[in-house]
This record gives structure tokens, C-alpha cells and sequence, in this order.
């Protein structure tokens, strides 16, 4: 079923739609996307997240060229040359190559983005910093497959972040953190691949394996 509402079948099956259709999303869709990623957790609630929705073709055109770019430079490479991740395989792990690719040459044809962002004025970005808006980005991925919406987390863009936000239009002191492109799947939702817990969950012990993993 497209849409869910079940939240463990919804986190189960919240994986990277990249191959989207180039359908209008109704702005009604959108805003329910926003107020799920404003729900989440933020430090000191000072709710300096700030986020873009993108319609405009030719801002996301001047985006995907560097998107490109950093792909033919680093990311088309690196999976050239790497195995599987953990809990895929060669197979599966060529199809989200092509499907990467995908998204790639497609990226600007999303209907829409939400870009989330950070104001952080004149503070350095830190290690925590992300901290308060990847849970509304997650959030937000949530809130898209429940409604049936693809999307993708992407922060590519950032080997070319001055380029990019240049072409966001963004002020100083405000940081892109992830572009969201959404839209309408092409395929169907199915559930994530990973490891077993019983390979990365510990118990007491750095090494120890935490004895409830299956
Ligand atoms: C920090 C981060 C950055 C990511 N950047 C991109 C990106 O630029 N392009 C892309 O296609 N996917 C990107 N992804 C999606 C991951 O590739 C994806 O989550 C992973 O392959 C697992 O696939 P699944 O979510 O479909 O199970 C990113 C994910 C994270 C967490």
C-alpha cells in the first residue's frame, strides 16, 4: 500500500526513492511534510532551523549542475570501486547505483524541494550542529512516505556548498544541511536493507554482543 500509517511499517519502509515522477504535489502535502519536520527535537528548543520549499526550475537546474558534478567527480567513482554495504548485496547494491545515477541526471525534475537549513549567524558550524535538523529531516522523510510521497536525503550538494548556496539564494550565516527531493514514486515502497543488529549492538561491553540481537 502507498500510504501507511503505521509507524513501523512507515520507518521499515522509508528508503531512498530516487526515481520520482515529475507530477505536481499538492501544497497541502508540503505543508503536512513541514509541520512533521517542525515537531522535532532541536537544541534548547531555539528552533533555528530554517527550510526552503523549491519549485523554481531554473534555481534547481543551477543546483543539480554542481549536484553532477560532485557525482561524475567523486560519487560515481567511489561506487565503481566499493563493495556492498552491510545487509546488501552485489546486485542490490548495483541497482542503487543506477538508481543514485538516476537521481543524478533527474535531480532538478523533482516537482519540489524542501532544503533544510541552519541560521547559525557568526557561530561555526560544529559536530552537534547537524544534530538540530537531521531529526526534522528524518521527520520529514517519515511524513512523505506516509503519505505515499518519494524522497531522498541528500547533502551531495555540499562539496559544492558555496556554489550551491549561492544558487539557493541564501543569506549569510544560513547553511544548507540536506536538499529533500520529493515527488511521486515511479516504483513501490519495500523495506530498507541493513545489518543485524547482533553485528553492531553491544552490551556493557565494547565487543560484547548485546545478548537480545537476533
Ligand atoms: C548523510 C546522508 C547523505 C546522503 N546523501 C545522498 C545523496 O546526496 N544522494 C543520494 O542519492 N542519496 C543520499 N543519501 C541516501 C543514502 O544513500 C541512503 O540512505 C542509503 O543508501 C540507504 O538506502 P535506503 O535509505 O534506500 O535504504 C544520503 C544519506 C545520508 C544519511
Amino acid at each position: 500500500m502507498a500510504e501507511s500509517t503505521d509507524l513501523f511499517d512507515i520507518i521499515h519502509t522509508t528508503r531512498a526513492m530516487r526515481r520520482l515522477k515529475p507530477d505536481p504535489v499538492p501544497d497541502e502535502l508540503i505543508h503536512k511534510i513541514l509541520e512533521a519536520g517542525i515537531c522535532a527535537a532541536n537544541g534548547g528548543n531555539r528552533q533555528t532551523w530554517r527550510f526552503m520549499v523549491i519549485k523554481d526550475r531554473t534555481i534547481k537546474e543551477r543546483v543539480q549542475h554542481f549536484y553532477k558534478r560532485a557525482f561524475d567527480e567523486v560519487v560515481g567513482p567511489r561506487y565503481r570501486s566499493s563493495a556492498p554495504p552491510p545487509g546488501s548485496s552485489a546486485e542490490r547494491y548495483a541497482r542503487q547505483h543506477d538508481a543514485v545515477e538516476y537521481l543524478t541526471e533527474h535531480f532538478h525534475e523533482a516537482p519540489v524541494w524542501i532544503v533544510a537549513c541552519l541560521n547559525e549567524g557568526t557561530s561555526t558550524p560544529t559536530r552537534s550542529s547537524g544534530a538540530s535538523i537531521y531529526p526534522a529531516v528524518q521527520n520529514m522523510l517519515l511524513a512523505a512516505r506516509a503519505l505515499g510521497l518519494g524522497a531522498t536525503l541528500t547533502t551531495r550538494h555540499l562539496q559544492y556548498e558555496a556554489e550551491v548556496e549561492a544558487a539557493l539564494g541564501l543569506p549569510p550565516g544560513v547553511h544548507s544541511y540536506a536538499i529533500l527531493p520529493i515527488g511521486y514514486p515511479m516504483g513501490r515502497f519495500g523495506p530498507v536493507g541493513r545489518g543485524s543488529l547482533a553485528e553492531i549492538v553491544y552490551e556493557d561491553r565494547w565487543g560484547k554482543p548485546y545478548a537480545a540481537a537476533k
